[in-house]
């Protein structure tokens, strides 16, 4: 390994659906490329695993290519590589993996593997570097819905999580249901706009535990219910009253937990990321609480909050700084869940 100060890293994320490479300074993103696959994805209402294996195969040596163009840089000048381990479909997280390994082997450095849920968190941290600790931090994205309290840096305390679907999945199904395509999140968004969120009124179940965990299977069945008793459909004119409400009761059910942790954690900031972070209805509720306690609110920008591999690029410097001596560990292996 080279004895001189590290300045280049690479960083690959195809965790899921996005096949995405960033080059990074340490704290400053140079290029960060985002190749979407929902096109591919959209006629099945949701991600086929098979098919985001495949198609990252197909495009990670353009995502890569295009990274190291963009940031001006060439391969043989990365001092350092950075990669999603985990969680993520198992197929898709080792077309990252396997290439990553083989550059840090062929070049002779350091390859830093990432937890994929962290680096969410660390999108709020890469754009604002003076966030107070401790942190309460609300993930919120397709595969997950979790809620972390973070003492000090890279310190991760997970408090809750779902217990079955995640929000971004119910917004995915119910989408999927009334045939509006894939992702759901964003078409619901726009759908719902102007719509009147308190037409609806879902009955769900309470959660039956003094811990911080989600559950949205409920929440989905209830939905489903009014769906069917209202005939609702795509040109069904309570459309965008329905999807208006449905919003505003998955956005109240994850401020809930939040606002619980709050009262007994007592963080100084408060962070918000993830995919579903990208919802004006949620930043905008969120922030409305930060403020009501007079707490930071720290939300990435959308372009950061969905998968991106400039959020595993600004992790991996920290653990590096954090353990200067790490190398290329050849057993580094994918972890599903
Ligand atoms: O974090 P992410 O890119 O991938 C996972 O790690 O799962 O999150 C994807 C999720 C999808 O469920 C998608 O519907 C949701 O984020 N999403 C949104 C919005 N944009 C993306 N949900 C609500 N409103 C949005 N604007
Ligand atoms: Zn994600």
């Amino acid at each position: 390994m080279g004895r001189k100060k590290p300045r280049l890293l690479l960083a690959v994320e195809t965790s899921c659906d996005e096949t995405s490479a960033a080059v990074l300074e340490p704290g400053n993103i140079l290029s960060n490329i985002i190749l979407s696959q929902d096109e591919i994805h959209s006629p099945y209402g949701g991600v086929v695993p098979e098919l985001a294996s495949r198609q990252h195969i197909r495009s990670i040596d353009y995502v890569v290519g295009e990274s190291l163009s963009q940031a001006g840089v060439s391969l043989e000048e990365i001092d350092l590589f950075a990669v999603t381990q985990g969680p993520g479909l198992i197929g898709s997280l080792l077309v990252g993996l396997t290439l990553t390994k083989g550059l840090a082997y062929y070049f002779r450095k350091p390859l830093i593997g990432v937890d994929h849920l962290q680096a969410h968190i660390e999108a709020a941290f890469l754009e604002n570097p003076q966030i107070e600790f401790p942190v309460l931090a609300l993930l919120v994205s397709g595969g997950h819905t979790s809620l972390y309290f973070l003492k000090r840096p890279l310190n991760y305390e997970l408090l809750g999580k779902t217990r079955d679907d995640a929000a971004g999945e119910g917004l995915d199904k119910i989408a999927k249901f009334l045939g509006l395509g894939y992702p759901g999140g964003p078409i619901i968004e726009k759908l719902a706009e102007g719509g009147n969120s308190s037409r609806f009124h879902f009955s769900v179940p309470r959660l039956k535990t003094s811990g911080y965990d989600f559950s949205f299977s409920g929440l989905k069945t209830a939905a489903l219910k009014i769906i069917k008793e209202n005939n609702l459909n795509k040109e069904h004119p309570a459309l965008s009253d329905f999807l208006a409400s449905f919003e505003e009761i998955v956005v109240k059910s994850l401020l809930e937990n939040l606002t619980r942790a709050m009262e007994k954690f007592e963080p100084r900031s408060l962070v918000l990321c993830g995919g579903v972070a990208r919802n004006k209805r949620l930043r905008l509720r969120f922030s409305e609480i930060a403020r009501q306690n007079q707490l930071p609110a720290y939300i990435p920008s959308p372009r950061l909050c969905t998968d991106n591999a400039g959020m595993v690029g600004a992790l991996a410097w920290k653990k590096y700084q954090q353990t200067p001596d790490i190398t290329l560990d050849l057993d580094l292996d994918a972890y599903p869940r």
